[in-house]
Order: structure tokens, then sequence, then C-alpha cells
């Protein structure tokens, strides 16, 4: 009964040696070292040769029952261990959220942000779509479809940056964003509707920088362009916008001027809110403050878009929204805006 021995040898090591363990790497080489061709059971298979009839069937059912058992013992482990695994992972990868967080510095939205959203949500809020137009022009839409042909004095109140192209001086940095009149009445289809366009966006003028004056700037432009539209609602319309920006006590007024691209043309003033119309250095002791051009559409620029102007009416405006931040918040230094000094911007935290 030796061979019977060393069966029951075999199988207590290697379940020892199985229990112990760490990796299925391991359990393989066990595995082969037990029950593998040149393994230890075939070893003492071998020796079977040596017992008689009966004692070979005995043992090899033996034999048998233990290379059953061990491969059992051997999946188990291999379970045990993947599962072993697999809980370690998830171990690593639960979020301790008793450790103290990364303070990240969040930014603050730009003033002039603030400002062209909260006008962009009162107009959309009259029916207009927003359009930004490019910053990147042409002189026809800048200039020639705005009734500015070449060597109009006009010209020369915007001192623009033209930029060199092989087709000749065409290209500009917008001075303007009225270009975007010019686009829509090109491309409007009227039987969808009126034009009802407000466009904000960044202009340039060469110009040298110092407390008011800057070589860029936002502007928003506005257009509205339908059937029997009069100056009536050029005056409602901006009359409500500039109280709802400025605050409904300021009143409005309007003053004749003159842009080649509106006839009549317009500028608006509100009243002084420092010193609420009495006189004082902002407002020059006028009383007033200007904040913005307009005009009825003058027919040349419907004629150079290709619109009837004896079959529609509109009005324009042109608001400085870098002017409008200023007034509104007091900010004295126009340049404020542009070198971006944090502690500047953060004064505006929680204006939006
Ligand atoms: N584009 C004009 C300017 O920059 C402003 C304006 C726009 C005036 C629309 C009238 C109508 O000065």
């Amino acid at each position: 009964m030796n061979l019977e021995i060393k069966l029951a040898e075999l199988k207590t090591k290697f379940e020892n040696r199985l229990s112990s363990a760490k990796s299925s790497d391991e359990v393989n080489k066990f595995k082969v070292e037990a029950l593998g061709k040149k393994g230890e059971l075939t070893q003492i298979l071998k020796q079977l040769g040596s017992l008689s009839v009966e004692e070979r069937k005995e043992i090899g059912k033996k034999a048998n029952e233990i290379r059953d058992q061990l491969n059992e013992k051997i999946e188990l482990k291999r379970q045990e261990i993947t599962k072993a695994l697999v809980e370690e992972e998830i171990k690593k990868e639960t979020i301790d959220v008793t450790l103290p967080g990364v303070d990240y510095l969040v930014g603050t939205k730009h003033v002039i942000n603030i400002v062209i959203d909260d006008l962009v949500d009162f107009f959309r809020s009259m029916g207009y779509t927003v359009d930004d137009g490019t910053e990147i022009e042409d002189d026809k839409h800048n200039f020639e479809m705005l009734n500015i042909p070449q060597g109009h004095p006009a010209r020369d109140m915007q001192d623009t940056f033209f930029l060199t192209s092989d087709r000749g001086n065409d290209w500009l940095l917008r001075s303007q964003t009225s270009p975007n009149q010019a686009h829509v009445l090109e491309t409007h289809d009227f039987s969808k509707g009126p034009i009802r366009m407000i466009s904000p966006g960044r202009v340039f003028r060469r110009d040298n920088d110092d407390a008011t004056h800057s070589h860029q700037f936002y502007q928003m432009e506005g257009i509205v362009v339908d059937r029997n539209i009069t100056m009536a609602d050029l005056f409602g319309t901006l009359n409500i916008t500039l109280k709802h920006f400025f605050g409904s006590e300021r009143e409005v007024r309007f003053r004749p001027s003159y842009f080649p691209f509106t006839e009549p043309s317009v500028e608006a003033d509100v009243s002084c809110f420092f010193c609420d119309g009495e006189g004082c250095s902002i407002c020059k002791n006028t009383g007033w403050i200007e904040v913005l051009g307009a005009g009825m559409t003058h027919p040349n620029v419907f004629k150079a878009a290709g619109v009837d102007p004896d079959k529609y009416q509109g009005f324009a405006f042109g608001m400085g929204m870098d002017r409008f931040a200023m007034l509104k918040y007091g900010i004295e230094d126009i340049r404020d805006l542009y070198t971006n000094d944090v502690r500047f911007l953060e004064k505006f935290e929680g204006e939006s």
C-alpha cells in the first residue's frame, strides 16, 4: 500500500501549496507539477506495473479521484484569486470623499460680455435674431454698400486698418458693425418675415489708445426692416432699450445727426446719471450723455442690396458696448477693458 500513501501525501502537499498560492501563475505552476505529463501523479502511476491487477485497479481509481479533487480545488482557487483581484481594483477606485478638494480659480464673465449678454437677451425677447458677422470684411460691405463710396469724407471718420491681399486693398478689419446691415439686406428672404437683427461684435479703428480711445472696441448693430416702419418704431425701440439698460428713471432724448447710411439720422442721449441732469464734468455740463447713433435706412443702402425702397422701410442703430459698460459701471479708463487685470475683472462678479 506504499503507493496509496504516496497518493495521499501528494494530495495533502498540493492542497497546502494551493491554499497558499497568491496568483493564477502560481496555481498553474502547481498544477503542472502535480498533474502534468511529467508531474508527480504520473510518476506515481508509472509504478503501477509492479502491482497486482486488483491493486492496480484500486490505486488507479484512487489516483483518478485525487486528480478530480485537485482539479476542482485548482478551479476554486482560480476563482478565488480572480475575485480578490476584482475586489482590490474596486477598492482602489473608490473615492475618498473626506479628502480636501483642490481649489481651482474660476474666472468671471468679462464686463463687456455682461453688457452684450444682457442686451442680447433683451432683443431676443422682442424677436430679434443675432448674427455676429465677421471681423474681416471687404470694402464693399463696410463702406460701398452703406452709401460711403471711395473718397467720401465719412471714410476719414473711421480710420481703417486695411489688409493687403493680392486682390489689392479690398480687405479690412471692420471699422463698424454696420456691414452686417448690408449682409442681411443682401440675403434676407422677405417672404419669411421682416428683418429684426442685432449684431454684437468687435470693431477696429486706427487710433492712439488713451483713457477714452481704443483701436478696438465693441459695437452692437441693430436693424429692423419691414413694410411701414416709421421713425416712431425707432424712437419706441431705442427708448425702451435705453431704459432697460440704464434704468427706467433715465430720460432719453434724440438729436438730429448725420450718418451716410441713414436718413434722417439721430443720436440718442440719456439724462446724466452722475448729476441727474444738473450738469457735471462727465456730461460736460449739458446734463445729457450721448449713447448711440441711429436713423432710418437710406434708400441707397436698400438699392445697393437689391431691396426696393418703395416697398420697404427700416431703421438701424449702433451702440458702443464699451461706452455702455463704462457709463453703467463707472469705468473711467477704456484700457481697463482690454488689459485684463484680474482685480479689475473680478469687480463685476455676480453682475450677470
Ligand atoms: N456705424 C455707426 C458708427 O460706427 C453707428 C450707426 C449704426 C449709426 C447704425 C446709425 C445706424 O458710428
